[in-house]
């Protein structure tokens, strides 16, 4: 895929390409012109000496034939050659350097009006210039003036050579400047696409960097902080009303719970007691789903919610267990503990348990009967100190296909959706937390040998 910017410099190569062979043509053919014109100059003042000598050796000797012309003087130009012709286009007289061939050219014979003509002689290109002779208002003889075309070829020589090597720099040049040009002009339109990338729906109150210069740049910039600032605005109203709405549903819940306890206690019938137990654990699960909705909202609204203070992971992590190992014991399933050393963190001890529950909580409902379930607290040093707790399984596992979704939302797993306990934000809100104290946790899993999370978080 092609870039605008490498777009752009490519057409501005093509055009400024073009442009300078166009000039380039015109000037070597001007200048090609100007060459034949100051040749045909020359020839002319040239043939105009050789004619008044011929005019008045005609004079003198009554019109010579062959062999009957005295020496003609040459001088000035450098390399010219000339030859007579008489009425029948015979050679009469001609230049010794011409010795045996004669100039060819394509009208022989006397002609009224002088003519310009190219040859090849010898290897050599000639300009020749064929113009009659008058005597006594007569047309007597032709007379050929050739001129070597050396010169002219070699200085236009020279400018196809200029043009040959001052054309490709010029371009290298031009497009060294517009990678340059373009490359600040899209600079700013770097950094954006960078700052773009970072912003998530965590940290929606960063802005684009809006560039000083009043441009489109400085536009797009603008538009794109006003599409963030409005779905910031929309996110907030969404979290907000999450957390109205299950703040609002507290207290009603709570009553219908204490409501229908006190109609159970009261009602004798088996029946009826035990379509009142199930209402009574549902409206807990619900309870509970709305308390852990409520967290998040106010998890995602302000990391204000939090209060730091030193916590001693060794003991929260033995407090946790102990608290799992009721259901545990239930289920047969053994939680193996193993603490390196004792660790303390900055950190706001209730949520942390509040993730650290889940995971155990997680690890033992999601087990077989008579399973095993490991938790591990060390401390790893490089790149930096942190605090690391494995929590691991010998379970059923998660699939491939759900592995990447655990973390999301009221996400579970298909073959626990029918599992009446959770409501698939356990791990959400645990992931929210353990990012709130800038660590990670991330989850690993075959599916028939067991799950892993890992849990890491730095020790100042
Ligand atoms: N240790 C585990 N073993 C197998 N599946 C797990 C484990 N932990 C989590 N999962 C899967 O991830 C889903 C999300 O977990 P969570 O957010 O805690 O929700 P919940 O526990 O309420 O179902 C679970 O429904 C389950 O499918
Ligand atoms: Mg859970």
């Amino acid at each position: 895929m092609l870039t605008i910017k490498a777009k752009i410099i490519i057409a501005y190569m093509l055009v400024f390409g073009m442009l300078l062979c166009v000039f380039a043509y015109l000037i070597y053919e001007s200048s090609r012109r100007a060459e034949i014109a100051k040749m045909d100059t020359r020839l002319e003042s040239h043939a105009d000496k050789l004619k008044t000598e011929i005019e008045e050796q005609s004079d003198e000797k009554r019109f010579p034939q062959a062999g009957e012309f005295g020496d003609i003087v040459t001088d000035g130009l450098p390399g010219v050659l000339f030859e007579v012709r008489d009425s029948v286009g015979e050679a009469v007289l001609k230049d010794s350097l011409l010795s045996t061939k004669p100039i060819t050219f394509v009208t022989p014979t006397l002609m009224p009006r002088k003519k310009l003509s190219r040859i090849n002689m010898n290897g050599e290109r000639y300009r020749v210039l064929a113009t009659p002779v008058e005597v006594d208002d007569r047309y007597l003889y032709s007379l050929l003036v050739a001129a070597p075309m050396t010169e002219a070829a070699r200085n236009l020589t020279h400018l196809r050579l200029l043009f040959l090597i001052s054309i490709p720099s010029a371009l290298v040049l031009a497009s060294i400047a517009a990678y340059l040009i373009t490359h600040s002009a899209f600079r700013p339109i770097a950094t954006m696409v960078a700052t773009a990338r970072q912003i998530s729906a965590s940290n929606l109150d960063q802005r684009l960097l809006v560039p000083a210069a009043n441009d489109e740049i400085r536009q797009l910039a603008e538009t794109l902080n006003g599409m963030i600032e409005r779905i910031d605005s929309a996110f907030s109203a969404q979290k907000q009303f999450i957390a109205d709405a299950s703040h609002e549903l507290r207290t009603p819940l709570t009553i219908i719970y204490s409501e229908l306890e006190f109609a159970k206690r009261r009602v004798d019938d088996e029946e009826t007691n035990e379509s009142l137990q199930n209402s009574l654990s549902e409206i807990d699960r619900l309870a509970r789903m709305s308390e852990s909705l409520l967290l998040l909202a106010r998890l995602d609204s302000s990391a204000s919610l939090m209060t730091f203070s030193p916590v001693r992971l060794d003991e929260l992590l033995l407090e946790c267990v102990q608290l799992v190992n009721k259901i545990a014991e239930q289920k047969g399933i053994q939680i193996k503990v193993h603490v390196d050393e004792a660790v303390e963190i900055q950190g706001d001890s209730e949520r942390l348990k509040g993730a650290l529950l889940n995971l155990l909580d997680n690890a033992v409902k999601y087990s077989q009967v008579g399973g095993e379930v490991g938790a591990s607290l060390s401390i790893l040093t490089s790149p930096s100190r942190v605090a690391q707790i494995i929590v691991a399984d010998n379970g059923p596992g998660i699939s491939p296909g759900d592995l990447p979704h655990v973390f999301e939302r009221f996400y579970r797993a298909s073959s626990n959706r029918g599992e009446s306990s959770g409501s698939g934000l356990g791990l959400a809100i645990a992931q929210r937390i353990i990012s709130l104290h800038d660590g990670s946790l991330v989850v690993g899993s075959k599916l028939g040998k067991g799950t892993v999370f890992t849990l890491t978080l730095p020790v100042s």
